[in-house]
């Protein structure tokens, strides 16, 4: 197991609707006032990362969405130590526009900003804003040049760059981040195009919920093509916590929301996804297996399965650092009372597990 502690970050819900296509109350906001108070709570509570979403149009119930970038900034003003990870899409975003505004905005946190590529799903919202829709695997060339570009912009003066979609000519950008060597590059999707990407140029590599054993199988793929590249990559998992002081209170919440699902968002969703990952070679993608239980949460998070109690969940927590995890992203259906309760009941648990976990070779030794 790593000798570093796991790191968390959460959803940040700047998009309305909270994290589940369902009806069920959920005393989670999508405003900024919401938004600023539960960045200080997670801060708190010991998150180390809040990530951004990026959506220009939602197809599944999602009417509001606040743009990533400038309330990641938002979130940077109101916190002294978390890091928040602004979501850009190739397309909409260059990648001289996402240097420019990134390094601004490190150099006016004091280097807390991070980014994440994603290369996107929805067609739909390509077509209402009148972007050329790519095909499944050009969007992952496309994000793995972008992500080549903004990395030379940050590391490089005269930086000159000939692409298939992107050119620089002696470009200087100043001033860079204040991060050295640059702020930390996150990406999104399970695809054999999304693996590859990883191993050659993302520090993070972001996926949807999957049981230990399918996360285990992505980990020792990306890490052996990593280390064929010789590139190393670090992996975050995404999680629906519910987290109660019973199983039963646990479960019942689950249930919950998976009966008050909206089935028509979760069909128009789960179509949308699929269509997406089934254009890849592979004619698979991010949610090429999952259920209707499973599309409920938009990155199946449900099937990490940490539901339960705290110990139970910081148990499965340990259990996801032992194949190689080293980040939960997690999302809760009342944002700010949930990230209070996991800081104040899962977290020291995690920790312990961890502890005791480090101390296990030297007494078996001894
Ligand atoms: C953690 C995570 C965050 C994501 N955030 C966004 C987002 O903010 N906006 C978006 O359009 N897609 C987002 N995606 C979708 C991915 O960019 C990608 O399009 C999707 O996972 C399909 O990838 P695949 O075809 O490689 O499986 C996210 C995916 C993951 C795993």
């Amino acid at each position: 197991m790593s000798q570093s502690s796991i790191k968390f970050a959460y959803w940040v819900p700047n998009v309305s609707g909270g994290l589940v296509v369902s009806k069920i109350e959920q005393r989670t906001s999508w405003t900024i006032d919401y938004n600023r108070k539960l960045a200080q709570i997670a801060e708190q509570s010991g998150f180390d990362y809040a990530l951004t979403q990026i959506r220009f149009t939602a197809g599944y119930g999602a009417e509001f969405q606040h743009e990533s970038v400038a309330f990641s900034h938002a979130l940077l003003a109101a916190t002294e130590k978390l890091k928040v990870i602004a979501a850009i899409l190739p397309g909409p975003w260059t990648p001289s526009v996402a240097a420019k505004q990134l390094a601004t905005i490190d150099q006016l946190t004091a280097g807390r900003v991070a980014v994440n590529i994603v290369s996107g799903w929805f067609k739909g919202e390509f077509q209402a804003i009148g972007e050329p829709w790519l095909e499944h695997d050009e969007r992952y060339r496309r994000s793995e040049e972008f992500i080549r570009a903004l990395k030379g912009i940050w590391t490089t003066d005269n930086f000159t760059f000939k692409g298939d979609f992107y050119r620089f000519h002696d470009y200087t950008l100043k001033p860079k981040p204040i991060q050295r060597p640059h702020p930390e590059i996150f990406q999104g999707g399970s695809s054999r195009a999304a693996r590859d990407m990883a191993a050659r140029v993302s520090d993070w590599y972001f996926t949807n919920g999957n049981t230990v054993e399918g996360i285990k199988a992505q980990v020792d793929d990306i890490r052996a093509k990593a280390a064929a590249n010789g590139h190393s990559v670090k992996i975050g998992v995404n999680a629906f916590i519910i987290a109660r002081d019973t199983e039963e209170e646990a479960r019942a919440v689950l249930a919950e929301i998976v009966d008050k699902a909206d089935p028509e968002a979760v069909n128009a969703f789960g179509d949308a996804a699929k269509q997406a990952g089934q254009s890849s070679p592979e004619g698979e993608g991010n949610w090429a297996k999952s259920t209707f239980q499973d599309l409920v949460q938009y990155n199946d998070g449900f099937k990490t399965n940490l539901i339960g109690t705290p110990r139970q969940i910081a148990e499965r927590i340990v259990e996801l650092k032992s194949v190689g995890v080293d980040l939960v992203l997690s999302a809760f259906l009342h944002f700010q009372e949930e990230v209070a309760y996991f800081g104040r009941y899962v977290l020291p648990l995690v920790r312990e597990l961890e502890a005791a976990a480090q101390r296990k070779p030297v007494a078996e030794t001894a």
